[in-house]
């Protein structure tokens, strides 16, 4: 499956849908996330992380740029790495954090606002949009690598009625 899209009627959903997703990564996968302010990027990744094992809070990584979480997916170990690049001023920071080391395949690296990025930082294997429709999200989700495919294959979500 190369493109997928549903609408999530409240945050329930969206969390159903990060849940989803967590099964269906594979290791080394980088996720852009596009969508305005409060469009649900974070609360999506959160939603992923906390369905992946991680017991703590997973809070926007505003300032930090960057948060890694351990989890466990398949039943083995690994890493998500969740990145806010709104406050980056330029691409000279994310090569100056070391941010593109991080992209190393087998880390599931997490991008909101991917925009700032560019043009250093590595192409995404699944594209992920969120729009506020309504109450609700639109949601889209686009594979651009074969990893990207094999996760979209992998999906299995369905929206609520
Ligand atoms: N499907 C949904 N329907 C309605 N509201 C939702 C849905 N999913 C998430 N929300 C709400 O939308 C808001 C999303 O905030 P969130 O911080 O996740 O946005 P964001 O896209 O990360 O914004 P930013 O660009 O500021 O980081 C939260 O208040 C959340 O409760
Ligand atoms: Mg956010």
């Amino acid at each position: 499956m190369q493109h997928f899209t549903a609408y999530l009627p409240d945050e329930s959903a969206t969390l159903l849908l990060g849940a989803a997703l967590a099964r269906a990564v594979v290791p080394g996968l980088v996720i852009y996330l596009h969508g305005d302010l409060g469009a649900g990027k974070t609360a999506l990744t959160r939603a992923l992380i906390q369905a992946a094992g991680h017991q703590g809070t997973v809070k926007s990584p505003t300032y930090t740029l960057s948060e890694p979480y351990r989890v466990q997916l398949d039943g083995q170990p690994a890493n998500i790495i969740h990145y806010d690049l709104y406050r980056m001023s330029s691409p000279e920071e994310f090569l100056d954090a070391g941010f593109r080391e991080d992209f190393d395949g087998k880390n599931i690296c997490i991008v909101e606002w991917p925009e700032k990025g560019e043009p250093v930082l590595p192409p995404p294997d699944v594209r992920v949009s969120l729009e506020v429709h309504g109450v609700g999200r639109a949601v889209e989700l686009q594979a651009l690598s074969p990893q990207g495919l094999l996760c979209l294959d992998r999906l299995s979500f369905a929206p609520p009625p």
